[in-house]
């Protein structure tokens, strides 16, 4: 039996070790929202630039900023930004919302998006 409990602590610590390495890394992610920079701000009650203020954006309405003219296809999108949502549409903005003015082309690396998204969910707090 002590040898069977030494096991299931031996196999919870490998599994916890295994996550801490595949855990989003949020440095990364800062570094990667710089791309979203150049068009986005993330703070609360900032400016929009060439595109809308992403502060709040996790459930929000898509095209939902004040004074931000969206294109008629992110309003009539008719989501409401989930992280899978934000995943799909970072990694290729034109198959997600058809006809939206996101001039970006896409970020295809899938853990590239798991990074920037850990970094704008806590930046977005
Ligand atoms: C060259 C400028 C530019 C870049 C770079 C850019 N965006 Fe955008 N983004 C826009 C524009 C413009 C819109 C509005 C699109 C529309 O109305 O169709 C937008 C819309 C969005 C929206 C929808 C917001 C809402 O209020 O519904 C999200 C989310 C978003 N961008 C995230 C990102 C992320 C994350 C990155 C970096 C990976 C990024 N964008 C890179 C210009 C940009």
């Amino acid at each position: 039996m002590q040898g069977m409990q030494s096991k299931i602590v031996l196999a919870a610590a490998l599994l916890a070790l295994a996550g801490g390495v595949n855990a989003a890394d949020v440095k990364r992610g800062q570094k990667l929202f710089e791309e979203c920079a150049a068009c986005h701000t993330h703070e609360r009650g900032a400016q929009n630039g060439v595109g809308p203020n992403l502060f709040g954006v996790v459930g929000r309405k898509a095209g939902e900023v004040d004074e931000f003219r969206y294109s008629p296809a992110m309003k009539r999108s008719g989501i409401v930004w989930s992280e899978q949502d934000l995943d799909a549409y970072i990694a290729d903005p034109q198959a997600k919302v058809p006809a939206n003015r996101m001039p970006f082309s896409g970020m295809p690396d899938a853990r590239d998006r798991a990074d920037l998204l850990a970094y704008l969910l806590s930046a977005l707090k």
